[in-house]
């Protein structure tokens, strides 16, 4: 996969944390065969593993987690201090229509499939904001942009090397109605860490639906789908304690640029601009 990962590598020792014990099950059944590597498994919170466990690792692995960690970046920063020098981070994220990043539409799609995909993204931000977590929101890590920027300021910086690579893939298409009927009936928990009841979820179908002025336009049209992963090798190239700092310090810096501007659109607008 990696170029910087394909000279072969020898693992001995593994430290499996997950909070949910049938994720934790499935993959020792997984790895049952595997009598080389001595696996421990730990059923508790990266948080309270990073309190409890202070060994240094070669390799750490996060896929698909830290998206669901509303507090990611103590997390990526407990984790850069827990690597041995020149250790690397491996993480694995969504970038697909679940994200709702690449949901806009593209050049080669024609103007039906365009007006489509920005109607499928209206009803995810709706939804998300309505809930009151927005998909965007800075501290929730949800398109992985601020954590994307940190790195590539380390990297300019020298502090790390990163390398990434994106798998795409389509998935089924789907009408509006069908995305509406897998809600109906069902509680839901978001990527960004909230829960919303069944009753809410079937108001908010309904409002997406009333506030889809040409509702009847795009009934029954299937909506074209992008999925996609995006593979992350994070090396380090001074020490863990430099990286961490510096990683505070570049979101913190990113954090507060951010509220500045927040606080002056606030002001425009309120001006009335
Ligand atoms: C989408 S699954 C990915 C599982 C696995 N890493 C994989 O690639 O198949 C997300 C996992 O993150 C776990 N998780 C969420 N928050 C966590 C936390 N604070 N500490 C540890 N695990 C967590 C969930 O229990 C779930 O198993």
């Amino acid at each position: 996969m990696i170029q910087s990962l394909s000279s072969s590598i020898s693992i001995s020792m593994v430290d499996v944390v997950d909070i949910n014990a049938q994720l934790l099950e499935h993959f020792e059944k997984k790895v049952s065969g595997l009598e080389a590597v001595h696996f421990c498994i730990h059923q508790t919170p990266l948080e309270k593993f990073f309190q409890q466990h202070k060994e240094r690792y070669d390799l750490i692995t996060a896929f698909f987690v830290l998206y669901l960690i509303p507090s990611w970046h103590e997390i990526v920063e407990k984790t850069i201090i827990r690597l041995k020098n020149n250790g690397c981070i491996l993480l694995a994220e969504e970038i697909g229509d679940f994200r709702a990043v690449k949901i806009c539409p593209s050049e080669s799609q024609t103007e039906e499939e365009k007006s489509l995909r920005e109607i499928y993204k209206r009803f995810w931000d709706n939804l998300t904001e309505e809930m009151g977590a927005p998909l965007y929101s800075l501290q929730s890590f949800s398109d992985l942009g601020l954590l994307r920027d940190i790195l590539r300021l380390l990297e300019i910086g020298g502090f790390v090397s990163l390398e990434y690579e994106d798998i795409w893939w389509k998935n089924n298409e789907i009408t509006f109605e069908e995305l509406i009927e897998i809600f109906r009936g069902k509680n839901l928990a978001t990527a960004t860490v909230a829960v919303y009841s069944k009753n809410s979820i079937q108001e908010f179908c309904k409002r997406f639906q009333d506030r889809v002025c040409d509702w009847d336009r795009v009934k029954g049209k299937k909506i074209p789908r992008k999925e996609g992963h995006r593979f992350w090798t994070i090396r380090l190239n001074e020490s863990p304690e430099v990286v961490a700092e510096q990683f505070g310090k570049v979101y913190k810096g990113l954090v507060t640029e951010f509220e500045i501007h927040q606080s002056a659109l606030g002001e425009i607008a309120a001006e009335g601009f």
